[in-house]
């Protein structure tokens, strides 16, 4: 059987001390997070990864200061509509997160939007799966896939009925997670998907992310 293209995925941390360092506020790490992930796209594109996954925002991130959640939205229009460059480089975008109409959902119509047509004007693209994790939380993600499982369970739950019901059952489980920010821990990131995956912790700070420190986490699969 031939082998699949690898699946990387990334919690991109440490903007805000990104920022602080240079005396910015916290928002310009998070623009300068943006030119990061940009260089990330491409370089995991140019590696011939097969799916790159991304944390841009947490069920927990709603509770920061109010100007910095609608900057974090507004770049995330931004980026959802990057599609130009996007499809010039033939990438898939892809999203998982809470769904709009759960109870509990808070994404702005302008942010599901983006997400919408994002995702639709690039289904064609045959390259790089780049999902985007917004307003995700893996707990709620699991908890969502048990309770879909079970109703439709005759014989109880197994686990490949939970993994049929996460909200991408299609993607593929982590190769490789990467956590930048001296930050050695998972947090609440696709907990289930992560099963073997190897680790690579950098100290760099996300803004600091560059196509070379991507080639040193890579080393890490040997
Ligand atoms: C963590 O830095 C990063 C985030 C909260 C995610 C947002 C990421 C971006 C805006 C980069 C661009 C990506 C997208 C998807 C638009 P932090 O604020 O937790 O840093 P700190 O731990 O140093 O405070």
């Amino acid at each position: 059987m031939a082998e699949r293209k690898l699946h990387v995925a990334c919690i991109m941390d440490g903007n805000g001390r990104w920022a602080r360092r240079r005396g910015l506020p916290r928002t310009a790490g998070h623009t300068a997070g943006e030119e990061a992930l940009a260089i990330v796209t491409r370089a995991a594109g140019d590696r011939d990864i097969g799916w790159l996954t991304v944390f841009g925002f947490s069920t927990e991130n709603w509770i920061r200061p109010r100007a910095e959640v609608r900057h974090i939205l507004a770049m995330h229009k931004k980026l959802f509509g990057r599609l130009d460059e996007l499809n010039a480089n033939n990438v898939r975008v892809n999203w998982i997160g809470r769904r709009f109409d759960e109870p509990g959902s808070r994404t702005p119509s302008y942010v599901q939007r983006a997400i919408k047509r994002a995702v639709d004007d690039t289904t064609q693209n045959t390259g790089m799966v780049f999902t985007v994790a917004f307003d995700y939380g893996s707990r709620a993600e699991l908890a969502r896939a048990a309770q879909l499982a079970a109703a439709d369970a005759a014989n109880g739950v197994q686990p490949n009925d939970l993994a049929a019901n996460l909200y991408d059952a299609s993607l593929p489980d982590v190769d490789l997670l990467i956590r930048t920010s001296g930050e050695s821990r998972i947090s609440n990131f696709l907990l289930w998907q992560i099963n073997g995956a190897k680790v690579h912790f950098t100290e760099r700070t996300w803004p600091d992310m560059s196509a070379e420190e991507f080639d040193r986490a890579l080393a890490v699969l040997g």
